[in-house]
């Protein structure tokens, strides 16, 4: 695992914003898992920049996103269909039939998720958020490392942090449908952001505790292509000669 550290949430939505931009530049066709959350609004908000002052296109790109809420109206703001059409799809040149979500209908083989991805090639580059538990996409403290793409209960930590969206916990959905920790780990490469003093704890126990399905993001130290993208807030438990220091100048 390579582990950078930036000095704050700006510079971190900055590298990402680069790595992304990256990869598009330099492949006719690219496959991304994409992540939801407070993490990343910002480096969608930097690509959306991007496309809008340069020459950034996102015709090439194919998404997979990493999970998405059960039982919520599907034009609920909070589902993360909506939340990433307004944050980065409308606002760009992709074509929306090249961005998926996990299926969300009753009776349905979630794991026909991982078919569509292993069809469309693969994904090239996983971005993933961590949630204060140390889950990794909707994948909670006990899911088994060999999961696909399945139902679950969200641990009532995740629902609590979440509840920030809703109006009250009350409203934040009971299930969602997650990429499993098998589905992320196909990945060829994967990206992790973390930003923030609460998220330090998680990042220590997923490089520091024995690999254990109780810590969901300790899988990703079996992958061979990671990387941990810091500010100093999530890092604070690092030794400093653990990880890479990254200065980042310029706006994107
Ligand atoms: C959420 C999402 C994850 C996300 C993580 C961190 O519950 N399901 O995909 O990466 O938790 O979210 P945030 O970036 O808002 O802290």
């Amino acid at each position: 695992m390579q582990v950078v550290v930036v000095n704050e949430k700006e510079a971190l939505s900055t590298y990402i914003a680069r790595d992304f931009m990256n990869y598009v530049s330099g492949h006719n066709r690219v496959v991304f898992g994409l992540a939801t959350g407070s993490t990343f609004t910002g480096v969608y908000k930097k690509l959306v920049h991007q496309h809008q002052n340069s020459n950034l296109s996102f015709k090439p790109v194919m998404t997979f996103n990493l999970d998405e809420y059960m039982d919520l109206e599907s034009n609920h703001p909070q589902t993360y269909r909506n939340v990433m059409n307004r944050n980065l799809f409308d606002c760009v040149d992709i074509d929306k039939r090249n961005t998926f979500f996990p299926p969300i209908k009753k009776n349905i083989r979630f794991s026909v998720y991982d078919d569509m991805i292993e069809k469309a090639g693969g994904i090239d580059c996983q971005y993933l958020g961590i949630g204060v538990n140390g889950h990794i996409a909707f994948n909670e403290p006990g899911t088994s490392f060999t999961s696909k793409t399945h139902k679950v209960a969200l641990a009532d930590a995740t629902r609590e942090a979440n509840k920030r969206f809703f109006d009250s916990k009350d409203q934040v959905p009971k299930h969602a449908v997650t990429m499993g920790l098998s589905t992320i780990m196909k990945a060829r490469r994967i990206v992790l952001a973390a930003s923030g003093e609460k998220k330090a704890e998680a990042i220590r126990g997923m490089l520091y505790d024995p690999i254990s399905e109780q810590m969901p993001a300790t899988v990703l130290r079996q992958h061979p292509n990671v990387v941990v993208v810091l500010d100093r807030a999530a890092a604070q438990f690092l030794e400093e000669g653990e990880y890479d220091t990254t200065e980042i100048f310029g706006a994107c």
